[in-house]
């Protein structure tokens, strides 16, 4: 246990609450602006291809100044070098963090436990790259020969999340030849609809799980493997019968189907054998990369047969820039520090709660979820690395969908509502390619909605300018905007696969930077495991009307009432 000060005893944290309480009491966006117009300009930091505008930000240079000594109080870069070292920086599951060796170059060395794993990292995208070749080209083929044409994901969270987001974000550069669907919750219906109008004797299942014990792709996996034996007319024989080396109730037949149908991307060998999958048919990952930080490691197979190697090969290298940035960038200009400062700024001293990701691309839709997992499971803890239960707010509820549509649902709120929530705007430059020209028209429109929105955002709208618009007077407050909605705007110049490397990277260690500063462990996820546990246990009391003891009088009631409606 560090004898180190707690976060909010440092003289920097106290300074900031000054300065909030002082200056920055009522901060106005228009009087900062007049006063400094030039911070357009300085409040503007590059990393890789992102060009990220904090200038509409509730800060001031002293704000930044004293931001900026609370990073170095709490040696955000010293911790961050030992993550990039190996160190074992998730101290409660006593793990080395090392998703940034996932896209280190060939010739890197990152060292875990005097091994340097990066060879071991290329030799797996070796072989994901040389199985996606052979799908893609139809050189792999399924049991009856038949080409692949469809490939199902098994996962869910960090084994779902990560590739399904960057299959829709990467559209613009599948194979459209192939149908790419990913599954990830227990309801049967979202294997049901997955699979429905699939030709199982076509299609390629990658059950996608670090653990290979989530009950959730277990059981779909389990699910699938049935719907391709009886698609194919391969049907299982039971436990111990010939041919059933395994032991997991199938016959050679259905054995030489399921290799033919079936990989696997985990960390456990083991119990990837005993669920009846070749262990040649599996993509390995090692603990050291957490599952929320994964889909650039192996559970990214199904995105590389979309897109193919090389496009995946841009994105790990987009992945590498902002690394690259984040380890060398000085403090006043380095992206990931800053923005994870801005969000300590608004949580810890302007109470603000939550944290919205409007991007401004159809193609982000899955965005904001998957940065959900990534910042809501790293960081919604309250009690710091050393034990005691912290004094300060953790991180913010994230949330949002792309622009325009969330204009026409939610934006009331962030305009006129009662809360701050700050805001990232991430549009980029160019549509993609390949929309016909008509359609690629529209994009000058859909990011003059980012500008405008940034800017009714930050400025508002004053009773003087409403009434001079001659608003009846009765009117006038409730067509004024206050402004000063603290907003980012992440500008790009398309969305390519480096692109949206970058993106993820910035946001990956900005969550990073913000646990550094937090004291928290951003890499364990005990907070998920109880609901796990409990689910195990009160699921007998469904099926078969086991008496399970300890459910409280509430759940059983709610229990009984399920089975008696069920059962009616
Ligand atoms: O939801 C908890 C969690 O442990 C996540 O952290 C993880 O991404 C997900 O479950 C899936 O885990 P696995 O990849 O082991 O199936």
């Amino acid at each position: 246990m560090s004898d180190a000060p707690r976060l909010n005893r440092r003289p920097e944290w106290a300074e900031l609450g000054d300065h909030r309480a002082g200056p920055m009491l009522h901060p106005s966006l228009r009087e900062l602006f007049a006063a400094d117009p030039g911070r357009a300009e300085r409040y503007v930091v590059h990393a890789g291809d992102l060009r990220i505008d904090y200038s509409k930000h509730l800060i001031t240079d002293e704000t930044l100044a004293l931001l900026l000594e609370l990073a170095a109080a709490t040696d955000v870069f010293g911790q961050r070098d030992a993550m990039f070292r190996g160190e074992r920086v998730n101290v409660t599951e006593n793990r080395p963090v090392l998703h940034t060796a996932l896209r280190a170059p060939r010739d890197a060395v990152v060292e875990v436990d005097g091994e340097n794993v990066v060879p071991a990292v290329h030799a797996v995208l070796d072989r994901m790259a040389a199985f996606a070749d052979r799908v893609r080209s139809g050189d792999w083929t399924g049991h009856t020969g038949r080409r692949i044409r469809n490939v199902v994901n098994i996962g869910i969270g960090g084994s779902d999340l990560g590739p399904a987001m960057a299959y829709e974000a990467l559209q613009a550069y599948t194979d459209r030849s192939l149908t790419v669907r990913f599954v990830s919750n227990v309801d049967g219906a979202d294997l049901h609809e997955a699979v429905r109008d699939l030709d199982p004797a076509e299609t390629l299942f990658v059950v996608a799980s670090k653990t290979f014990t989530t009950i959730e792709t277990l059981t779909n996996a389990t699910s699938a493997r049935s719907w391709l034996l009886a698609g194919l007319g391969e049907g299982t024989s039971r436990s111990g019968e010939a041919g059933n080396e395994a032991g997991n109730g199938i016959g050679s037949g259905a054995e030489k189907a399921v290799a033919r149908h079936f990989v696997a991307l985990s960390t456990n060998a083991g119990k990837v054998t005993e669920f009846g999958i070749d262990p040649d048919n599996m993509f390995e990952f090692w603990d050291w990369v957490g599952g929320r930080y994964s889909f650039d490691s192996a559970i990214g197979l199904s995105l590389m047969i979309a897109i193919g190697p090389d496009r995946f090969r841009e994105l790990l290298d987009g992945f590498r820039t902002i690394d690259d940035h984040f380890r060398t960038a000085p403090p006043e200009t380095n992206a990931p520090l800053l923005l994870g400062l801005l969000g300590v700024w608004y949580g810890d001293f302007f109470d603000a709660q939550s944290h919205a990701v409007l991007p401004y691309s159809h193609y982000l839709s899955k965005f904001t979820a998957y940065l959900q997992q990534l910042d809501m499971e790293s960081n919604g803890k309250s009690v710091g690395r050393d034990g005691l239960p912290v004094e300060w707010q953790t991180g913010p509820v994230v949330w949002g969908t792309p622009g325009t549509n969330g204009q026409h649902a939610y934006f009331q709120l962030l305009h006129q509502g009662t809360k701050l929530i700050p805001a990232d705007l991430i549009g980029f430059a160019r549509p993609v390619a390949e929309l016909e020209p008509e359609l690629a028209a529209q994009h000058d429109l859909l990011m003059a909605n980012l500008f405008a929105q940034g800017q009714a955002l930050a400025f508002g709208k004053t009773a003087e300018e409403v009434r001079a618009e001659g608003v009846p007077e009765e009117q006038v407050p409730h067509r004024t905007f206050r402004g000063n909605r603290p907003t980012t705007t992440v500008l790009a110049p398309e969305l390519t696969p480096s692109v949206l490397g970058q993106l993820i990277a910035l946001y990956e260690h900005k969550v990073f930077v913000q646990g550094a500063i937090w004291n928290i462990d951003s890499f364990d996820q005990w907070g998920v495991e109880l609901g796990k546990v409990l689910a195990k246990r009160v699921e007998p009391a469904l099926t078969d009307g086991t008496d399970v003891p300890g459910l409280d009088p509430s759940t059983a009631a709610l229990v009984a009432a399920y089975r008696a409606l069920r059962d009616a």
